[in-house]
């Protein structure tokens, strides 16, 4: 176990982005609730997408994480679930077709409540009231009652995850998954999207191919890789007296383990190497994301590599670069270099959303085009070094939201008030979503040609 770590050691520690709760012991009474609540995740789940990560970070696999900026109570439900989880099934099909690699699917879902702020007021005709930061500490309505942390909130979010979470483990192995399903995958307005035809004539091929294993006798009956899915959840553990609560020993390793959700992420403003986030995240056997800003040096992350991964374990340290269009050229091939000359096992994961945001008609928003463009420039940067571009980490949302512009059914500047629906950062809607995979897919499939003709010609 890490050196003088438990799982509250981090309260010794500054830290950044906490809440001012005005009851201290209603706080203390809260988390000692949770802590005698049942983990929402066990430890062997944990250490089975270790394994799978693992995988990706040897440049087998892909990683493909996606969900919310921020979960909210008055979006729950289990239309939202399902549209979700339908657009990540479609979006995971068309990358495992083109990459021909599986494709390890982490929802940021059942869990994904709290938010980093960059400034801890927000003001209003006038009036200064507490930042908004996520419906797991405050509500979102901008009046004085809501906008003061509230302990009982936590309660509300932990059994939202549970349930949340257990409609996706029924999604996943019940049958919704079940490759059969393939073109029900696209019922919903994604049926008439610029994208349906595409998807259409890969659902086609890759039924047939099912016929064709039927007829010689492997079907997803007796097989339960083409009938079931792994599928795990994911969260910024931001909120760390929550996440404490939640932390607990492995009967069967000894280890301790979050069991608020398989995978966790330190967030672009909370890694600071002798702070409270680092300090909880060294001392937790999960597999565990860190998010890499273009402020982070290579010698930084050389440091929090050591700290988070002393034992260079493949799977443990997802590296989730979400730069900018325009800065990711500039930061990651340092970072890169440094990660390859140290020899460190990592994935490394590309967010192409939150370095792209802007403002328009007062919208925050992300222009489709920047995406695109910040995860084509994080393929060309690991083929020129030579390193496996392991994963895309993005928001998105099964639902026909106008939050990011452009797109093949573009939404425009003026319509982004039209179906604006985000309680924080914008996100794809699924058709953008798919129309993303789409592109992934030929780079994965290209960067796959082109090992093959360096094998053949070697
Ligand atoms: C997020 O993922 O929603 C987020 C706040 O990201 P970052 O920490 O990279 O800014
Ligand atoms: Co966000």
């Amino acid at each position: 176990m890490a050196q003088n770590w438990t799982p509250g050691s981090w309260r010794q520690k500054p830290i950044q982005q906490v809440p001012e709760y005005p009851d201290a012991a209603a706080l203390a009474a809260t988390e000692a609730t949770l802590a005698t609540y049942p983990p929402l995740v066990f430890a062997g789940e944990a250490r089975r997408l270790k394994k799978q990560l693992a995988n990706v970070a040897e440049g087998n696999a892909f990683l493909m994480q996606g969900g919310d900026c921020a979960e909210s109570f008055l979006e729950h439900g289990a239309d939202n679930i399902r549209d979700f989880f339908r657009a990540f099934l479609q979006m995971a099909v068309v990358l495992t077709y083109g990459a021909q690699l599986p494709v390890v699917k982490v929802g940021r879902i059942a869990g994904q409540f709290a938010k980093p702020r960059s400034s801890n007021v927000e003001v209003q005709d006038g009036v200064s009231l507490p930042s908004y930061r996520g419906d797991i500490i405050n509500g979102i309505e901008f009046n004085e009652a809501s906008r003061i942390p509230n302990p009982e909130r936590q309660l509300d979010a932990y059994r939202q995850s549970a349930a949340t979470l257990n409609l996706l483990r029924a999604f996943a192995m019940g049958g919704y998954a079940n490759l059969e399903n393939v073109h029900q995958w696209m019922l919903g307005f994604i049926k008439d999207s610029p994208q349906a035809d595409r998807y259409r004539k890969l659902a086609d091929r890759i039924s047939e191919t099912m016929d064709f294993m039927k007829a010689i006798g492997i079907s997803a009956d007796s097989n339960p890789s083409l009938r079931e899915t792994d599928f795990f959840t994911s969260h910024e553990a931001l909120l760390l007296g929550y996440e404490e609560a939640l932390t607990r020993v492995d009967s069967t390793s000894g280890d301790w383990y979050a069991t608020s959700g398989h995978m966790l992420w330190i967030g672009d403003r909370t890694r600071q190497l002798d702070h409270a986030h680092v300090e909880y995240f060294r001392g937790i056997k999960n597999p565990i994301g860190l998010k890499c800003g273009p402020s982070l040096t290579p010698d930084n992350l050389i440091e929090l590599i050591d700290a988070l991964n002393p034992a260079n374990e493949a799977g443990r340290l997802t590296l989730i670069c979400r730069f900018g269009h325009d800065k990711v050229a500039d930061s990651l091939p340092k970072l890169i270099r440094a990660v390859e000359k140290e020899g460190r096992k990592v994935v490394w994961s590309c967010d192409p959303m939150h370095g792209n945001t802007i403002t328009l008609n007062h919208y925050k928003t992300r222009p489709f085009e920047r995406i695109l463009s910040e995860v084509e420039s994080f393929f060309q940067i690991h083929r020129a070094e030579g390193t496996h571009p392991g994963g895309i980490h993005i928001e998105m949302t099964g639902k026909d939201v106008t939050e990011c512009t452009g797109g093949a059914r573009a939404v425009t500047a003026d319509s982004l008030s039209d179906r604006y629906h985000t309680h924080c950062d914008p996100r794809l809607n699924a058709d953008q979503a798919l129309e993303l995979a789409f592109l992934l897919s030929e780079r994965m499939k290209s960067g796959r040609d082109e090992k093959r003709l360096a094998i053949a010609n070697a």
